[in-house]
């Protein structure tokens, strides 16, 4: 076993979103020793009150800036002495790429594209320093599953929505600077996440968050379609290990073993929401309403993880019990953080915090 990877500066992409500040909150907990640069648009999904617990700490940088801005993402490198690039920065929501595609491609392809060349550059004018690239993407490359199997690392790539298609272009490009570069990249496929700081625009936060404030909730089509959920918390400690301890060129899958019906899981949350705002049993259930399917809507996604178990001993921690319970109280805990998000007031914190 050759000793684990542990960088002294790394930069994130996208640090201020869902899965990015839930990934930066832990990775500076658990590495003190790490300096942590984060680089982010703050897009309307990108949010500097996830990163409080951090902001004011002398390891940490934040960077408003733009993954397709070459210049600025090679003065980082440099200056920065990055010696990892954990790539989170992404159009993430699939019924905004169905409106928009054209975004999806700029920011998700050549946006990974840009940092994809500055990092060999860098990585090459510095070959004696170790380095890594790491992809964060989604299960959603591979396509839809019918009632059973699952994917794993060796599934074709057959994506159906332009976000997923903008993934899969973005993951192909990774391989190809592996395989004609050398560039020790690696390549995460995690299934849907939820937990703490989810933009209410997906399905678990949408639903909460309409729930508590008594609107319908909108289940597309039967909503019989299948997603395997994991906790974002986990999903952070597997991109940990495997920038630590994963094989240049991999790929990993990563899954919480936990697939759940659309629909089961919108009267889960509205049950659970029931004892908590003090509502009769069932009362919460009234609020769902079947709408018009999405197009091209995957049926099922469930992911084999024995990989990355198998070979970094990676698995999830969270029971999906224990992880909704602590979803549903963070949203009652944090109803301002969510009126700012659905107000739009949270743009306001980075001119406040950083004056311009
Ligand atoms: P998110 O939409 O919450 O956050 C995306 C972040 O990227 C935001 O902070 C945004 O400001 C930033 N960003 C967007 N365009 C940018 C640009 N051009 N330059 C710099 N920053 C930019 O997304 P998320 O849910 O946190 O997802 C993070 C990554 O994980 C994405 O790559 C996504 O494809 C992948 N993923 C997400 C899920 C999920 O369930 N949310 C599942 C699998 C994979
Ligand atoms: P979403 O959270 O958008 O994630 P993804 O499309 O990346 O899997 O959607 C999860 C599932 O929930 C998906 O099958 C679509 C469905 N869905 C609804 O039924 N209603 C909604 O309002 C949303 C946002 C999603």
């Amino acid at each position: 076993m050759t000793a684990a990877f542990t960088p002294h500066a790394i930069l994130v992409t996208g640090g201020a979103g869902f899965i990015g500040s839930n990934f930066i909150n832990h990775f500076m907990g658990a590495n003190p020793g790490c300096r942590v640069v984060n680089l982010d648009l703050l897009t309307y999904a990108g949010n500097l009150e996830n990163l409080t617990g951090v902001e004011s700490r002398p390891d940490y940088r934040f960077v408003r800036g733009d993954i397709c801005d070459a210049p600025l993402v090679a003065s980082l490198l440099t200056e920065e002495r990055i010696e990892a690039v954990l790539h989170f920065a992404a159009e993430s929501h699939v019924d905004r790429s169905i409106t928009g595609p054209e975004i999806f491609v700029r920011t998700n392809v050549l946006g990974t594209q840009v940092l994809l060349e500055e990092s060999r550059r860098h990585w090459q004018a510095n070959k004696s320093a170790d380095f890594r690239f790491l992809q964060v993407s989604t299960d959603e490359v591979y396509g839809s599953l019918g009632a059973t199997g699952f994917f794993t690392e060796e599934t074709p790539l057959a994506p159906n929505s332009p976000y997923s298609a903008s993934k899969a272009g973005a993951d192909l490009l990774v391989r190809a600077y592996h395989e004609t570069y050398g560039m020790p990249t690696l390549n995460t496929r995690c299934s849907n996440n939820y937990g703490p700081y989810h933009f209410p625009e997906k399905l678990i936060p949408l639903m909460i968050t309409n729930i508590i404030n008594q609107k319908p909730l909108p289940v597309y089509g039967d909503g019989l379609n299948v997603r395997d959920w994991l906790h974002v918390k986990d999903h952070s400690r597997a991109i940990e290990t495997v920038l630590k301890k994963g094989r240049g060129g991999s790929i990993y899958n990563v899954g919480g073993n936990n697939e759940w019906k659309n629909i089961d899981i919108v009267n889960l949350v509205c049950d659970l929401l029931d004892g908590r705002l003090g509502r009769q049993p069932g009362a919460n259930r009234q609020l769902i309403a079947f709408v018009k399917d999405r197009p091209g809507h995957d049926k099922r996604y469930a992911i084999d993880a024995a990989r990355i178990k198998r070979e970094l001993g990676w698995e999830p921690g969270y029971t999906f019990e224990q992880g909704i319970a602590e979803t549903i109280d963070w949203y009652l805990h944090n109803q301002e953080w969510v009126a700012k998000v659905t107000s739009g007031a949270y743009r306001d914190y980075y001119e406040k915090q950083y004056g311009r």
